[in-house]
């Protein structure tokens, strides 16, 4: 288990980093604890995540593709697994800020070729990335890109 304060923390982060981005979408947001803490602080959540069992928020009960109608202002994504990418290619694809802090890659790569891999991606597409870190244990590395 992850350290269950990085919803809180993560959810603090984000309306700091991105005060007028209300409507998020949480990808691979599990049971919805990073949508109630950020819908706590006002914002506009939708999480998705394949899971039938989860809190009483708003969710689409799907993985996410690259076809999905965008009604977003910034794509979050919380340990994302292997959704890690999609969520860079999703922000690409209709200009969207997105902050990601990853864990496992989608192709083997260890943890930190893979942060690199990420931010290298991001940049190619045309993204400002920075990179934080959250005060959790474990993969606490968020990385941030906007296009400005
Ligand atoms: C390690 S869990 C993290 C869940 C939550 N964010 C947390 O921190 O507790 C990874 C989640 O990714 C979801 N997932 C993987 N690929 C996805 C995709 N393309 N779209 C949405 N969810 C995805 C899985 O169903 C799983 O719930």
């Amino acid at each position: 288990m992850g350290d269950l304060q990085r919803f809180e923390r993560f959810a603090d982060f984000l309306v700091r980093e991105f005060p007028s981005e209300t409507r998020i979408w949480d990808i691979a947001g599990g049971m919805g604890k990073l949508n109630e803490a950020l819908t706590a602080r006002g914002r506009d959540v939708l999480t998705f995540d394949a899971r039938a069992k989860h809190l009483p928020v708003q969710f689409a009960e799907r993985l996410l593709t690259l076809g999905e109608p965008c009604a977003a202002d910034l794509i979050v994504g919380l340990h994302p697994d292997g959704a890690t990418r999609i969520i860079v290619e999703y922000a690409t694809r209709h200009r969207l800020p997105f902050a990601v802090i990853p864990c496992c890659s989608d192709n083997s790569m260890p943890y930190k070729p893979w942060l690199r891999h990420i931010g290298e991606i991001a940049r190619e597409a045309g993204f400002t990335v920075s990179e934080s870190e959250l005060k959790i244990s474990g993969r606490c590395r968020v990385i941030v890109g906007r296009f400005v």
